[in-house]
């Protein structure tokens, strides 16, 4: 048999196929599954032209249309940026202090200005702000050199004690063991009675007392007087329990001996002035912020 006929016996048609008295049922793919499977290669040749499809050695095949994910992200990005632009640029340029005044500006800053400290700021000052030892913490109302808006403000623009901004924040402690400028002897007795001044019990009762003299021979200069700090050289607070470096007699020997030098980066390189306000914003929004003079 070898043409198309009709199977007597069963109500089939067969494609006239027959091996040892099996025949083969003519079934055809029904019409519309066929042309949509042609339908679909036709699709695929087409999208395998116009956009990004056969892998190459470096990348793939780009595509006649140019599209690429990367390229959309920053479309997007782009969006987002352009969207922002308005309040972004209100932001740079109103009186620092009108910001917390105004809900708009200030909501967007807070928001913005917690998420750059989370990409710029938390790896040294901790995600919740709270500080390390040397990163100072920035929830509190104890600032080494300054806690309103503007203070904060030109802190984070041009850094501390960095070597890339000319007008980063500046100040020296001597290194008074290292560099002999005291004895050792005379070092624990100003320790001992930096312990006193937060309200500690010194080491050693005599010396503390002796170290009251060397402190106002050596350290008032900065620390003023009465220990209280000064700002302008970002000399911390000595009497107030709260320790950059730690206030236990060993860690004051090593800092009275070979001083600390802590670093910040500037950051008027790396960010725009609209997030720089922003991140001073949320710094001061933290609970340590002060009001402007
Ligand atoms: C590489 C570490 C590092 C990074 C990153 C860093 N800081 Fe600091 N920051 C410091 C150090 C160290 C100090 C203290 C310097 C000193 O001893 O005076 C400081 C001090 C500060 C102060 C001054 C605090 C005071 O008591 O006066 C502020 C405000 C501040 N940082 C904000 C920021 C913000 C906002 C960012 C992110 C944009 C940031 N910091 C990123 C290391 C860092
Ligand atoms: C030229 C100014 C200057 C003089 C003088 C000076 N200091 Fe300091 N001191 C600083 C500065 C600035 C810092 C902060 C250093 C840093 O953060 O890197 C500091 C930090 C400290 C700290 C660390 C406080 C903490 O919170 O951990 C102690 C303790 C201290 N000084 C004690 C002394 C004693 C004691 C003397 C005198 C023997 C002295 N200083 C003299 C400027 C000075």
């Amino acid at each position: 048999m070898s043409d198309n006929k009709k199977n007597d016996d069963l109500d089939y048609e067969t494609t006239g196929h027959s091996w040892d008295g099996i025949q083969e049922y003519n079934k055809p793919l029904p019409k519309w599954w066929l042309y949509t499977f042609y339908a679909c290669i036709v699709w695929g040749i087409g999208y395998s032209i116009a956009y990004p499809a056969w892998p190459g050695i470096k990348a793939a095949t780009p595509g006649l249309l140019g599209f690429s994910t990367r390229g959309q992200v920053a479309e997007e990005i782009a969006a987002a940026e352009a969207k922002n632009a308005p309040i972004n640029a209100k932001l740079a340029s109103v009186e620092l202090t009108e910001i917390a005044g105004d809900p708009e500006l200030n909501g967007y800053a807070q928001n913005a200005g917690s998420a750059v400290f989370k990409t710029w700021c938390a790896q040294c000052h901790g995600s919740g702000a709270a500080g390390a030892k040397g990163y100072p913490n920035l929830l509190d109302d104890d600032w080494l050199w300054g806690g309103s808006i503007e203070e904060i403000h030109t802190t984070i623009t041009h850094g501390i004690r960095n070597e890339t901004d000319p007008d980063a924040r500046f100040s020296q402690m001597p290194a008074f063991g290292r560099d002999e400028l005291l004895t050792k002897e005379e070092i624990s007795q100003v320790v001992n009675y930096v312990m006193t001044m937060s309200g500690g019990e010194p080491q050693d009762a005599a010396a503390a007392e002796a170290g009251a003299v060397v402190f106002a021979d050596n350290c008032a200069a900065c620390h003023a007087e009465d220990g209280t700090g000064d700002r302008f050289q970002g000399a911390p607070n000595l009497t107030d329990a709260i320790w950059l470096y730690g206030g236990d007699y060993n860690t004051l020997m090593e800092t009275v001996t070979n001083a600390r030098y802590g670093v910040m980066p500037n950051w008027n390189e790396r960010l725009s002035e609209a997030e720089i306000r922003a991140v001073a914003t949320y710094v001061h929004g933290l609970g340590g912020g002060e009001a402007s003079e």
